[in-house]
């Protein structure tokens, strides 16, 4: 024990209370392979001189010229309401004139979209720019007849199948602003976001397939109509898609006066064209609601000529978007990532856009697989969690098929370089760029990655800003933390770029205290370079000028002082090769505070073992040190996950807490709460390690923990 906390001192003593440590091994790069270089859409290094900061932010112009305008802007930043900022002012256009009018022109009977339904024994439909257009307009003709205009708003509560996107591109002909809620979220969760954002509108489907089975999806719809009302919020009208036009999927009845089958709505509209609104650059697009530290969820408010312009860029430059690619994005429409990188960028870009409609690994870990080979897949999207998943359950099938990527990209959580090496390895057979691109549902687009064509990977690290960002990581007295300083701090955005959200819909001073405030010095300035965004989480940056994201400023675990990211613990864990999967939680201790306990999975074939055990304390040891020595290893059958797979760390740290583990309902797997309960308590209780009752402060933390 004593060494322990000579060991504590020491490390303490190195660095600042403002700063999480971060101990890891510097990676290897993986430059572009050629024939990649050769087709890239930015290949010369020079582009970056476009984007310097003495032409910012007339540079953005090379992002808004990529679409279509009514009429052009004439202030390019407008900063006059800081940090509420504006974008295109004068400008006019519409989103869903650019994602499918325009390339009518040119490309009418390519493919906007192929759906693949769940059930191999489905064929996969593909879906033509002009068929796209024929649907978005008589779907606009039935929002119109319902009286809803622009400015109005309406929540969508919808799978991942085409008639989304139909939808979302209706309302925006219209300037109706969509608010799309994940549809693996309760229909409690979405009724709050009805309510919310005043919708009197929803829209969904009877059902969908989700690992095999015909889910009844209508059901949430009553739950959600129900949780709005309590919030004093009435919905008029129930628009009820149907998987199968003609046939009811669902055994919820449907409520008469309310719930309309959209297949018959539709009938009365055929073939009807609504001209598209010529919106101002500045009017709201969509929201998109997020968690945060409070109970209510915030509705990021994205714009039309601002966002618009910012994901054609990025889909472009970063996605590597040509028109004659076959895109999939394996990300769900219900996130910001979906809309983006699903739907707007793809489709302003007139490429071809894939929508899955279930589970990566139904019935079994080669569907994805499959699906780029008969489609000809050769840019893939997916998270970190999913290639996690796919390694776990299937590290040999990339090799069984023929498919072949030019370009993959990883979104939405820190990868760890082993995860990244088996993803470049044997998904991207070694032939593939990789790109990390770090952002967030406020940002609309990305703002940390490599440029493909340009620049080198390296696992586990996003890469440089994009275009014409400009980071800086501040610690808590807002001093700058130098590159290769090996420290680590909260990364800002000096700048506002195109794609940063307007407000939170409804709560505009939560939006400047969140998110502006820490480090605005002068909350009259109308100069943005005194307003920092900051974008919660932790990073670092290395001497070559990458970035490496450390996970959520509050999903650190402090131990003696010493803030260890979550992310560098779970990536030294998983460097052991019978390692699948990894967490870290914190746990109350009398002596240091909080100590780290260690949870995972492993890969199929291997037990749990006390030699395993050792080999994980060790390579946490070895990466980073004796000070993140986890006091136990749990090695369990299955992490408890989100519907979107995200491991649920509070959760397991209420279980190593002995707290209670809350709120369960929302996970994809909630009957393995109480197996790792069961297993992790005994061996405590017999172990006499039953915590002391906790504070108010540290319940609160165990509680929240990694839920923001
Ligand atoms: C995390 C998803 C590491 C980060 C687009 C951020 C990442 C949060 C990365 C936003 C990445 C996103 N590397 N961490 N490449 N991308 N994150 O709003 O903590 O669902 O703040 O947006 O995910 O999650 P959100």
């Amino acid at each position: 024990m004593a060494d322990d906390l000579d060991d504590v001192t020491d490390e303490s003593s190195e660095s600042s209370e403002a700063l999480i440590a971060v101990h890891w091994r510097e990676e290897g790069y993986y430059p572009p392979p050629p024939s990649f270089v050769a087709q890239a859409n930015a290949s010369d290094p020079a582009i970056r001189e476009q984007f310097t900061e003495d032409k910012y932010p007339d540079c953005f112009t090379a992002y808004a010229d990529l679409l279509t305008w009514y009429k052009k802007w004439d202030t390019v930043l407008d900063t006059s309401n800081a940090p509420f900022w504006k974008w295109w002012v004068g400008g006019e256009l519409n989103a869903s004139y650019n994602c499918v009018d325009r390339h009518l022109a040119t490309h009418p009977n390519k493919a906007a979209l192929i759906f693949v339904p769940e059930p191999e024994s489905e064929a996969h439909q593909a879906i033509t720019y002009r068929e796209l257009y024929v649907r978005v307009n008589e779907f606009a003709a039935v929002l119109k007849e319902l009286g809803l205009k622009a400015g109005d708003r309406i929540t969508f509560h919808m799978p991942m199948v085409p008639e989304l996107p139909v939808a979302m591109l209706a309302a925006a002909r219209l300037g109706v602003i969509h608010s799309q809620v994940f549809a693996g979220f309760s229909g409690t969760a979405a009724g709050h976001r009805i309510a919310d954002s005043g919708s009197t509108v929803l829209v969904t489907m009877d059902g969908y397939y989700r690992s095999g089975e015909l889910l009844d999806h209508k059901v949430k719809a009553d739950e959600a109509v129900e949780a709005a009302a309590k919030e004093g919020q009435q919905v008029d009208k129930v628009l009820v898609f149907r998987r199968y036009p003609g046939q009811y999927s669902a055994k919820t009845p449907m409520v008469e006066g309310r719930d309309v089958f959209v297949d018959d709505l539709l009938a009365a509209h055929k073939g009807e064209i609504v001209e598209p609104t010529a919106l101002k650059a500045t009017d709201p697009l969509f929201l998109m609601y997020t968690s945060g530290t409070t109970g209510r969820p915030k509705g990021c408010q994205h714009s039309i000529g601002g966002y618009l312009s910012y994901v054609a860029g990025t889909s472009k430059y970063y996605q590597d978007i040509h028109p004659d690619d076959t895109y999939w994005c394996m990300a769900d429409i219900g996130w910001i990532t979906g809309h983006s990188y699903i739907v707007y960028g793809p489709l302003a870009l007139g490429t071809t856009s894939v929508i899955y409609e279930g589970t990566p690994n139904y019935p079994d870990a080669g569907r994805p697989w499959r699906i780029a080979r008969q489609l000809g897949v050769n840019i893939f999207h997916t998270s970190p969690t999913a290639i996690r998943m796919l390694r776990k359950v299937g590290p040999e099938e990339p090799a069984k098929y023929d498919f072949h990527f030019k370009h993959m990209t990883t979104v939405g959580e820190p990868i760890e370089p082993e995860v990244w090496r088996w993803y470049y390895d044997n998904v991207g057979k070694d032939e593939a760029v990789i790109v990390d691109t770090w952002w967030q549902t406020e940002t609309g687009g990305f703002l940390g990655s490599t440029l493909p064509g340009i620049d080198p990977a390296k696992p586990g690290s996003c890469g440089p800003a994009a275009l014409g960002v400009y980071p800086v990581i501040l610690d808590e007295d807002s001093n700058e933390v130098p590159a290769g300083s090996g420290k680590a701090g909260n990364i800002c955005i000096r700048n506002p770029w195109p794609g940063v959200f307007q407000t939170i819909w409804g709560q505009p001073e939560r939006f400047v205290s969140t998110y502006y405030a820490k480090y605005n010095k002068d909350p009259k300035s109308t100069d943005w370079r005194d307003w920092p965004y900051f974008a919660g989480d932790g990073a670092t940056q290395a001497a070559d000028g990458y970035f490496r994201i450390l996970g959520r400023v509050d999903d650190v675990i402090n131990v003696a002082g010493h803030r260890l990211g979550t992310k560098e613990l779970e990536s030294a864990a998983l460097t052991v090769n019978e390692v699948a999967e990894a967490a870290a939680v914190p746990v109350v201790d009398d002596v240091r505070g909080r100590v780290v306990e260690m949870y995972v999975s492993l890969k199929p074939g291997f037990d749990a073992t006390p030699e395993i055990e050792a080999k994980v304390k060790t390579a946490i040891e070895t990466d980073i040190g004796k000070i993140a020595r986890p006091k136990n290893i749990w090695i369990v059958p299955d992490m408890p996950k989100t519907r979107s797979g995200k491991i649920m760390r509070r959760v397991i740290a209420a279980t190593s807490n002995f707290t209670d583990t809350g709120d369960i309902t929302t996970l994809a797997n909630p009957e393995v709460v109480e197996k790792i309960r069961h297993q992790v308590q005994s061996v405590k209780v017999a172990k006499g390690e039953v915590p002391r009752e906790l504070s108010e402060t540290e319940l609160h933390e165990i509680s929240s923990f990694g839920s923001e």
